[in-house]
C-alpha cells in the first residue's frame, strides 16, 4: 500500500490590515513563495490563504503529523511573514508568534494546527474550515451535528458503513485530559461534555471498529490551541481550523455544510469578549468589519489526488447560504443592542482570559465589606 498521505492546516495571526480586519497581500505572496521552495521536496501541494486577519497554511506530504520538518517550514513561513508586517506596520505584526524560537513542534508556541493522516481513498475528498474571531468550543456544535445527528446527517440512518456511528475524541482543556465517548451509545453524555464549549472541545472523530474505514485515522480534527494558555495573558482569540474528510461512509459534502445553515452563537468577535453568531461567507467576504466580526467560517473544499490538492472551491460561496448569513446578521443586530451587558458580552470566568482582570485590579482596593 502506498505511504499514507498527511495532511497539515497550520495558521497564525502574524499582523492585521487594518487593525484585525484582513491579511495583506504580500504577506500571501511571501508565504506562497516559502511553500514553493519545498514543493516537490518537504511537500506534494500547497494553497495558501486567510480567513480575516489570520494567514492560513494547508499543505499536503508524507511525514505524518507533528512533522518537526512540516512544521518548521509553518513556523519559519510565519516569520518571513512577519518581517513583511514589520515593514508595513500591521497591526499586531508577529502577535500570533509566541514563542522565543522554533524547538521540534508549533504547537504550544501560538499558531493553530489540524493535522489528518490516512491512506488516501479511490477518491479522497475533504474540506478545510476556518474560523475567525472565535475560539475552537464554535467547532463542537457543527462536528457534533455532522457526526452525530440524524436530524442532519441522513446517512447516521441510511449509509449501512455509516449507521454504526463514530467515536468522539474529546479534550477537557482546563484540566489537560481527554475522554473518547462513542456515538450514538454515549450521545447523552457526550452532550453534557461538548454543550459546555469553553471547556470541553472535539478533538478527532474516528470511524468505528468493523467498518469500510480504519478505525485509527481521524475523519475530522479541530485545532484546540488557546492562546491565553500560552501567552498567560490575553492576545487575541483562538481562531480555530479544522479538517474534515467526506463521503462514503463519511458524512457528505452536503451533510458537512448543513450544520452551518444555523449561525450558532459563538465566544469571541470584538476583543474575544463576547457572543456572536458565527457566519458562513465566501474567502474573500471573511473580512470581519462590524465590531470586528461578527465571527466568520469559510469551507474550502478538495480532493486529493496523489497528495496534489485539487481546488480549492469555495463552498459558501452560494446563495443557498445567503438565508444564513441574514440569519446571522439579524443575530448579530439582536446580540449588539445588549451593549456590555450578559449575554452579549461574555460571562465573567470567560472574561478572565480577557482584558478585564487589569480593570477589576483598579477597583479591587475601593470594594467594602457588606
Ligand atoms: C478579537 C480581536 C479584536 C481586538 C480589538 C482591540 O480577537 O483581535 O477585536 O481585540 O480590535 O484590539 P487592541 O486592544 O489591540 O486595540
Ligand atoms: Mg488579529
Ligand atoms: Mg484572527
Amino acid at each position: 500500500m502506498a505511504e499514507k498521505i498527511t495532511v497539515s492546516l497550520i495558521k497564525a495571526d502574524v499582523g492585521g490590515w487594518p487593525g484585525h480586519s484582513l491579511v495583506h497581500p504580500d504577506l500571501i505572496k511571501t508565504a506562497k513563495k516559502e511553500l514553493e521552495k519545498e514543493k516537490g521536496k518537504l511537500l506534494i501541494d500547497f494553497h495558501v490563504t486567510n480567513c480575516g486577519d489570520d494567514l492560513e497554511l494547508l499543505m499536503t506530504h508524507r511525514k505524518g503529523v507533528d512533522s518537526e520538518e512540516v512544521h518548521h517550514l509553518a513556523w519559519n513561513t510565519f516569520e518571513e511573514a512577519t518581517k513583511v508586517a514589520m515593514n508595513l506596520k500591521l497591526y499586531g505584526a508577529g502577535q500570533d508568534l509566541l514563542g522565543e524560537a522554533f524547538s521540534g513542534n508549533i504547537k504550544g508556541l501560538g499558531p493553530g494546527v489540524a493535522e489528518l493522516e490516512f491512506d488516501e481513498r479511490k477518491a479522497e475528498t475533504i474540506i478545510a474550515f476556518m474560523m475567525d474571531k472565535t475560539d475552537p468550543g464554535a467547532f463542537n456544535l457543527p462536528i457534533y451535528k455532522m457526526f452525530a445527528d440524524p436530524f442532519n446527517t441522513i446517512g447516521l440512518v441510511i449509509d449501512p458503513n455509516a449507521v454504526s456511528g463514530f467515536t468522539f475524541e474529546v479534550w477537557d482543556i482546563l484540566e489537560s485530559k481527554k475522554v473518547f465517548m462513542k456515538c450514538p451509545e454515549e450521545l447523552y453524555k457526550m452532550l453534557a461534555l461538548i454543550g459546555a464549549k469553553s471547556r470541553y472541545v472535539i478533538k478527532n472523530v474516528f470511524p468505528k471498529k468493523g467498518g469500510k474505514l480504519p478505525s485509527e485515522q481521524s475523519a475530522a480534527t479541530i485545532s484546540t490551541e488557546k492562546l491565553y494558555e500560552i501567552a498567560g495573558d490575553y492576545v487575541g482569540k483562538d481562531d480555530p481550523v479544522a479538517l474534515v474528510r467526506a463521503q462514503s461512509g463519511l458524512p457528505a459534502v452536503g451533510e458537512i455544510l448543513e450544520p452551518f445553515t444555523f449561525p450558532h452563537l459563538v465566544a469571541g468577535w470584538m476583543r474575544g469578549s463576547h457572543n456572536g453568531p458565527i457566519m458562513p461567507v465566501s474567502q474573500k467576504n471573511a473580512i470581519c468589519t462590524r465590531f470586528d466580526g461578527p465571527p466568520r467560517v469559510i469551507a474550502l473544499g478538495f480532493q486529493i489526488a496523489n497528495g496534489k490538492l485539487v481546488g480549492p472551491v469555495d463552498l459558501f460561496d452560494d446563495p443557498a447560504y445567503d438565508l444564513a448569513r441574514m440569519k446571522a446578521q439579524r443575530a448579530a443586530d439582536y446580540m449588539r443592542q445588549h451593549g456590555p451587558f450578559e449575554p452579549h458580552r461574555l460571562p465573567c470566568a470567560d472574561m478572565e482570559y480577557t482584558t478585564l482582570p487589569a480593570i477589576l485590579r483598579e477597583l479591587e482596593k475601593r470594594f467594602e465589606k457588606l
